[in-house]
């Protein structure tokens, strides 16, 4: 393996949770990145039929668990009743059978269950130390501004809505929407937003972002292909958190770029090639 001894602070954040040592957007995931020193935690929420947020990747159960059906057509008593140990790999999905052998087996059903971003504030707020938490926000579009209504609504319940500044926000919202993070912006300005980028868009080559962003999101596929876009972006002044790291080599390239961020599935060996 190889060893980035990193010169300034990159912050390791655990996507889905630790979710290479248990199931994605578990909560047995998010304790693993949490125990493992993970400086912070993202997660993909998605409203109920009856306007739960909760923390699922896919528009659909059938991956993540024994259920089937697309999230925004349950209700959370519906999801409740699944199991969401039982993720399978993307070769299972695809019908190859492949089984996932996790590091962490939880035993307590709560650890699988589906996981309502209410329950990851509060697992956040009882970590013991500051622990960071990136929320994206999926298919805004559909719900016409009711996934920010709510997600604002719940981080005010838990007073993480209105930092006095972005810099001391532990919240910041991630999407691949500009106008799920306007609307973001529109009601909590102070509020850190990130602008996720499966690709760059001729307008924003120079290192633009949409109005009011802070913060690039950029694939590391984008980073691996055009390692000078991760410059541009810093002359332009924003910061810099890179999806989803992986492999050593990538995590020595994203150290060596100094991006801020590093975003991956296996926060404790980022951070052990960190020198951390
Ligand atoms: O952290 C950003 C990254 O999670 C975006 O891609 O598909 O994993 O939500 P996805
Ligand atoms: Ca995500």
């Amino acid at each position: 393996m190889t060893h980035a001894r990193q010169q300034r602070h990159i912050q390791v954040v655990a996507h889905r949770g630790a979710s290479e040592a248990a199931p994605e957007h578990t909560l047995a995931a998010y304790r693993k990145a949490i125990e493992d020193g993970a400086d912070a935690l993202e997660c993909d929420v998605r409203l109920t039929a009856d306007g739960h947020l909760v923390c699922v990747h896919d528009r659909r159960v059938n991956r993540t668990s024994n259920g089937r059906g697309a999230v925004s057509a349950l209700e959370l008593a519906d999801l409740a009743a699944l199991d969401f140990g039982s993720v399978r790999t993307r070769a299972a999905w695809r019908g190859r059978d492949e089984e996932p052998d996790w590091e962490v087996r939880p035993e307590d059903p709560e650890d699988t269950s589906v996981l309502t971003l209410e329950r990851l504030l509060e697992l956040v707020s009882d970590a013991g130390r500051r622990v960071e938490l990136a929320i994206e926000t999926k298919h805004p579009t559909r719900w016409a501004g009711q996934v920010e209504e709510r997600l604002l609504a719940l981080l005010k319940r838990f007073g993480l809505d209105a930092p006095e500044s972005p810099e001391e926000s532990p919240v910041r919202v991630m999407s691949f929407s500009a106008r799920s993070l306007h609307r973001v912006r529109a009601a909590s300005p102070a509020l850190p937003t990130v602008y996720l980028m499966q690709f760059v868009s001729p307008r924003l080559r120079d290192g633009r972002l949409p109005a009011g962003v802070r913060i690039a999101g950029p694939s590391m596929r984008i980073v691996r292909g055009h390692p000078a876009y991760v410059e541009r972006l810093k002359n332009a002044g924003h910061q810099v958190h890179v999806w989803t790291v992986n492999d050593p080599e990538d995590v020595d390239l994203c150290a060596r770029l100094g991006v801020d961020a590093i975003i991956t599935n296996r926060p404790l060996a980022v951070l052990r090639q960190l020198g951390r």
